[in-house]
């Protein structure tokens, strides 16, 4: 078992990384310090991994609710459903949530942690790809409103990450590539190291061996961590993090959320970027296609749904929540291993980038 920290003052918190996370009582239950803990999954986690945890709550007073899975359920429907949960069990403050499933669960468990009686602890036990590598560490938490995903929110952070490689085994490939885009995001803002990397285990993680996903999330997490120490409530460095998101967030509207995976429209969104980074010669067009390679050896889409085009992705982009005094930033490669924030595109080339994909 692996441990990191993220380093936030009074409020740092362990990430543990390691097969077998959740067969081990002490990891988890050292961190309970409430004496009653309710345990939030979905309908397809909890036939997988509930009763394990479960187990692991053996003696405590602990509860579970298990949720509907799907994109639409992070809303405020199923916020509503875990406020009522709590108040009828007459839950105190004394009381812990635990995010066992993907992002949707982590984000909305996170964002329910954070409301209930103005704030009560939890962790989180990520079971995708995406939510190991990134949506589990670094406090985002949000609800989807139907004008717009992620808009209702709160940074909150939790008081541990356990991640069990080992639940990805039973994840559908396709989620799995969705997690590889955020995985290839983080070598081409951060790491160029991390890049060859991954050119270089591709078939290692395709074949989900434990030992290089081990490996694979630990720098994942590790550059996660450090990015939100310095910059908790992405004021600046953290927003790097976004690579892609301006695009696939459009991606995933146009699409109705659930149809186009995040990691898919991010896929996509990272080949626009740096597309617009090699007409700005960021780029080279030999890293331009290693990226494109790279996102395409785990099933990613490369290209933006057929016909969608400049002006409907004007139309999405224009509430994204970068948007700062009416112009659209966009995360940029500047190279691979390192990326800026920028509202510089001009209109004219995003037009022929976006009509042309
Ligand atoms: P998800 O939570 O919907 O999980 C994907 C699917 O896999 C679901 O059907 C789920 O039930 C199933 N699943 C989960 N674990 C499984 C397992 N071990 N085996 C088999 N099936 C399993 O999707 P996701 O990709 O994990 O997360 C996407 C969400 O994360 C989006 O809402 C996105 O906005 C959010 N997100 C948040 C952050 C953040 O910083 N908070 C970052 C990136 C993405
Ligand atoms: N996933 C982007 C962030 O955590 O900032």
């Amino acid at each position: 078992m692996q441990t990191l920290n993220v380093e936030l003052g009074e409020r740092s918190y362990p990430i543990y990384i390691g097969v077998n996370g959740l067969r081990q009582p002490d990891l988890l239950r050292q961190h309970l310090t409430t004496s009653k803990v309710i345990v939030i999954t979905n309908e397809v986690v909890d036939v997988l991994y509930g009763a394990q945890v479960m187990d692991l709550l053996n003696g405590l007073d602990a509860d579970k609710l298990v949720l509907p899975d799907g994109e639409e359920y992070k809303s405020l429907a199923s916020f509503e459903r875990i406020m009522t949960h709590l108040l009828e069990l007459n839950a105190a403050r004394d009381t812990t949530l635990i995010a066992l499933g993907g992002g949707v669960i982590g984000d909305l468990t996170g964002f329910a942690a954070a409301c209930y009686q103005r704030g009560i602890p939890f962790i989180q036990i990520p079971t995708t790809l995406l939510s190991q590598v990134d949506s589990s560490v670094g406090g985002k938490t949000a609800v989807n409103h139907p004008l717009g995903k992620n808009m209702i929110g709160a940074f909150y952070q939790p008081k541990a990450v356990i991640i069990d490689t080992m639940t990805l085994c039973s994840l559908p490939r396709r989620e799995f590539s969705a997690g590889m885009a955020e995985v290839i995001k983080y070598g081409i803002i951060y790491d160029a190291e991390l890049f060859n990397w991954l050119e270089q285990h591709q078939q290692a993680l395709l074949d989900k061996d434990q030992t290089t996903l081990q490996e694979v999330v630990r720098r994942c997490c590790e550059i996660k961590a450090l990015i939100v120490a310095k910059d908790e409530q992405e004021k600046g460095l953290r927003a790097l993090l976004n690579l892609g998101h301006t695009f696939g967030h459009a991606i995933e509207a146009e699409q109705g959320y659930g149809n186009w995976l995040h990691g898919e429209a991010v896929a996509t969104g990272i080949v626009l970027a740096s597309t617009v980074a090699q007409h700005k010669n960021w780029l080279d067009a030999s890293e331009l296609c290693r990226i494109v390679e790279l996102l395409k050896a785990f099933n990613l889409p490369v290209a933006a749904p057929q016909g969608m085009g400049y002006e409907r992705f004007m139309q999405h982009m224009r509430h994204d929540k970068k948007v700062q005094a009416n112009r659209i930033r966009f995360v940029i490669p500047e190279g691979i291993g390192s990326a800026v924030v920028t509202d510089d595109v001009d209109e004219a080339l995003l037009k022929e980038i976006l009509d042309a994909s």
